[in-house]
C-alpha cells in the first residue's frame, strides 16, 4: 500500500499533525518551510501511529494476550519461576515471535516474575511458588518488529486479606486511569486517577518505575508516571499514541530498593507486598483502545476472590 501519510496539506490554522493541539503555524509548520532542513520522512511524528502501524500493534498485543491466557493456569504451588520462563520462551519462539525481555539491557529471561515483596523486574530462577503467594507475570512479545506488553498479578492458593485488597487496588487503579483519559488528555490524568484509588485503599503508588510509550521500541517517550507528576504530566495523549499503564501499588511505603547482586530485582523498601497490572493502550480518535485484553483473564470491573483452601 502506498503511504500517503506525508502528503497531507495542512492550512496554517489547522491543528498540527503532531497532536500537540496547537495550530500548525504555531507548531511544526516552521520546521517544514521551504529550505528547512527536515526531510519528508522526518515530518511524521514517529510516536503517532498511522492505521498500518496501529494494526501492527493490535496484532502484537493480541499475541501477547494469548500468551497471558496460556500461562495463567500453570501458576500453581510447586512450580518454579524458571519453569514458567521456559514455558513462555517455548510458546513464543515456537510461533516465530521473540520474547522482548530476553537480552534486553542484559535481562536474562523471557518474562519478569515478581512475587510478594518484589515490585517489578524479578528474574525467573529457583523460587518455587507456595500457597499464599501473589506473583506478577510481566510478558512482552515482539511480533513482526512491534511490542505487546502486559502484566497480571496472580494468586497461588488462598491469599491474605491484604494481598487480595492490594491486587484489587492495582487492578482498579489501572482501569480508573484508562477510564479517565480521552483524546488530547494530559498524562497527569493517569496519575491522578491511580493515586485517588490508592488513597481510598490506604496503599501507596511506586514512583521510580513508570508506564511508557511503546511500538517498534520497547520503552520510548512519553513517560507515564502513575502519580500526578507536574512535569511529565503535561504530555498530551494524541490519537495514534501508544503507551502502557502499569501501576505498581505497595501495601506500605512507595519506596523501593534494587537487588545489590542482580541489579534487576526491585523490592519494596519495607519488605511489604506489592501488586501490579499492565495493559498496552492505543489512544484513538474516539478514546483509548486497550490492545492487550485477554479472553480468559480479569476484565474491567472484575472482583478478585481468594482461591479456597483445598480440603
Ligand atoms: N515489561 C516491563 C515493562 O512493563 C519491562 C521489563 S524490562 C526487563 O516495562 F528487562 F526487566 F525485562
Ligand atoms: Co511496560
Ligand atoms: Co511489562
Amino acid at each position: 500500500m502506498k503511504d500517503e501519510s506525508n502528503n497531507r496539506k495542512l492550512g496554517p490554522n489547522d491543528a498540527c499533525w503532531c497532536g500537540s493541539g496547537k495550530k500548525y503555524k504555531k507548531c511544526h509548520q516552521g520546521a517544514e518551510a521551504p529550505g528547512a532542513t527536515s526531510t519528508p520522512a522526518a515530518r511524521k511524528d514517529p510516536l503517532i501511529l498511522d492505521e498500518f502501524e496501529r494494526n501492527a500493534m493490535r496484532k502484537a498485543c493480541r499475541v501477547n494476550a494469548e500468551l497471558m491466557d496460556y500461562i495463567r493456569d500453570f501458576v500453581q504451588p510447586g512450580i518454579t519461576t524458571r519453569e514458567i520462563d521456559s514455558l513462555i520462551h517455548q510458546w513464543t519462539t515456537s510461533r516465530g515471535h521473540t520474547p522482548a525481555t530476553l537480552g534486553y539491557r542484559g535481562f536474562p529471561a523471557s518474562l519478569c516474575t515478581s512475587p510478594n515483596q518484589v515490585v517489578c523486574h524479578g528474574i525467573p530462577g529457583d523460587y518455587k511458588l507456595r500457597d499464599g503467594d501473589i506473583i506478577n507475570l510481566d510478558l512482552t512479545t515482539i511480533v513482526e518488529g512491534w511490542h505487546g506488553d502486559q502484566s497480571e498479578t496472580l494468586f497461588v492458593g488462598p491469599v491474605s486479606e491484604e494481598a487480595l485488597a492490594l491486587t484489587q487496588c492495582s487492578f482498579d487503579s489501572m482501569w480508573a486511569a484508562i477510564d479517565a483519559i480521552k483524546p488530547f488528555s494530559k498524562v497527569i490524568e493517569i496519575g491522578r486517577a491511580i493515586s485517588a484509588v490508592a488513597k481510598q485503599y490506604g496503599f501507596s503508588v511506586v514512583k521510580e518505575y513508570q508506564g511508557h510509550g511503546i511500538g517498534r521500541v520497547f520503552h520510548q517517550k512519553p513517560h507515564i508516571p502513575h502519580f500526578p507528576d507536574a512535569y511529565q504530566g503535561q504530555q498530551i495523549l494524541a490519537p495514534g499514541l501508544c503507551f502502557t499503564i502499569e501501576p505498581m501499588i505497595n501495601a506500605g511505603t512507595w519506596k523501593t530498593v534494587l537487588d545489590r547482586k542482580d541489579h534487576w530485582t526491585v523490592y519494596t523498601a519495607d519488605g511489604r507486598l506489592s501488586a501490579q497490572f499492565e495493559h498496552t493502550i492505543l489512544m484513538t480518535e474516539t478514546g483509548p483502545e486497550v490492545l492487550t485484553v485477554t479472553k480468559r483473564g480479569p476484565q474491567r470491573g472484575h472482583k478478585f476472590v481468594s482461591p479456597a483452601t483445598v480440603a
